[in-house]
């Protein structure tokens, strides 16, 4: 398959969008930017479609994957009701990071394959322009999981996305770097309750100021055995994982995370061993590894680095990757659960 590609950046024209919404229309795959991340999208009513999405991932059948819409009447068509919580997220966090979880309606407008067989839809606005744009040219709403190979950090540069995916989709509309850098908040209402089931840029003190009860699912930081009934079948999938072994090191004081660092890494260096750290800007004259990346100072430019980070990993050769933790304020427990897979659950609270 041949891939076609727009213009670069802020100049992808009007009728490239429609040209990539006409692939949409016909059942082909569309890479296309968001402000979290790249997604690889098909209609996603249509199950012949949805299921070249897999295929092109190596994805897992059983992950369902979310409905990106451009109005709340594609919503309507696709859900049994929008309860008044869920109005209320809408209004407040649409155009935006957020997925709601919702009953999908029971005609099954939705295919099985999109939803993993569930009974509930994952949908979201994104506030992209290039991505509603697309939608609305498509007038339909586009199923799209993030772009990368199942298993690897999420697509948020173009060039990444071009080595795994060329050849593979009909078209790829090129946004520049992703603003946000993280995938969305996933959540689903219960009884006026929020849970949490995926953190990202909307945070639990956002979601607050909707609901009384805002709980954080117990997946988010722990881990999951595969036999496990999750409520969101993502998480437990290896993800955003590099092959070289990485560690996270957290301490709510800063220099006794750097300390820790630094004495793993003086010790495993003694054995003749290449240690990479992966550290805030602040910090990183601190370490005593010659190799060394800086992550950005504030959570917004570490959400946004990270995963691009994390792409680059094993091409340095190195024995271990020690990361420091951010803790888990604000955007900070969206960085944490992607770090600690990561890691593969292999992190440190000093
Ligand atoms: O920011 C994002 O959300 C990006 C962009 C492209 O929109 N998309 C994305 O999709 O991250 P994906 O497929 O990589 O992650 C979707 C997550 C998975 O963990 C999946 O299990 C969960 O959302 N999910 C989707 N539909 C669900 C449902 N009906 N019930 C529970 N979890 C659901
Ligand atoms: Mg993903």
């Amino acid at each position: 398959m041949i891939t076609k590609y727009s213009n670069q950046k802020e100049q992808v024209k009007e009728d490239e969008i429609a040209q990539a919404a006409k692939e949409i229309q016909n059942g082909n795959l569309v890479i296309f930017p968001t402000e979290t991340v790249y997604g690889i999208g098909a209609n996603a009513l249509d199950e012949v479609a949805v299921k070249k999405i897999f295929e092109a991932k190596g994805r897992a059948q059983d992950n369902p994957l979310i409905v990106h819409v451009a109005s709340i009447e594609m919503v309507e068509k696709l859900v049994e009701k929008i309860g008044t919580v869920e109005q209320k997220l809408m209004e407040k966090f649409w155009p935006g990071p957020l997925t709601i979880i919702m009953k999908r309606k029971s005609k099954k407008v939705v295919p099985n394959v999109t939803t993993a067989n569930l009974d509930t839809v994952g949908i979201r606005m994104p506030s992209n322009q290039i991505a509603q744009k697309l939608i609305e040219k498509a007038g339909l709403p586009i199923a799209a999981p993030s772009a990368n190979i199942s298993g690897k950090p999420s697509g948020t540069k173009i060039e990444d996305i071009i080595e795994e995916f060329n050849g593979k989709v009909s078209y790829i509309l090129d946004g520049g770097i992703t603003d946000i850098g993280l995938e969305s908040t996933v959540i689903k209402v219960e009884d006026d309750k929020i849970n949490i089931l995926r953190p990202g840029k909307i945070t639990k003190e956002q979601l607050e100021e909707v609901a009384k009860q805002v709980e954080i699912d117990k997946h988010v930081l722990g881990q999951i055995s595969q036999d496990e009934i999750v409520a969101s079948p993502g998480m437990k999938y290896r993800h955003y994982a590099p092959n070289t072994k990485c560690i996270m090191i957290y301490s709510q004081s800063e220099q006794k995370m750097i300390d820790k660092i630094n004495e793993i890494t003086n010790e495993l260096q003694k054995e003749g061993k290449k240690i990479l750290v992966l550290g805030r800007k602040k910090h990183i004259n601190s370490y005593i590894t010659p190799t060394k990346w800086n992550m950005g100072d504030t959570l917004e430019e570490v959400a946004k680095n990270i995963f691009t980070l994390l792409r680059k990993v094993d091409k340095e050769n190195v024995d271990l990757v020690l990361i420091e933790g951010v803790g888990e304020q604000g955007l900070g427990l969206a960085i944490t659960n992607r770090l600690i897979r990561a890691c593969a659950y292999h992190y440190m609270i000093v």
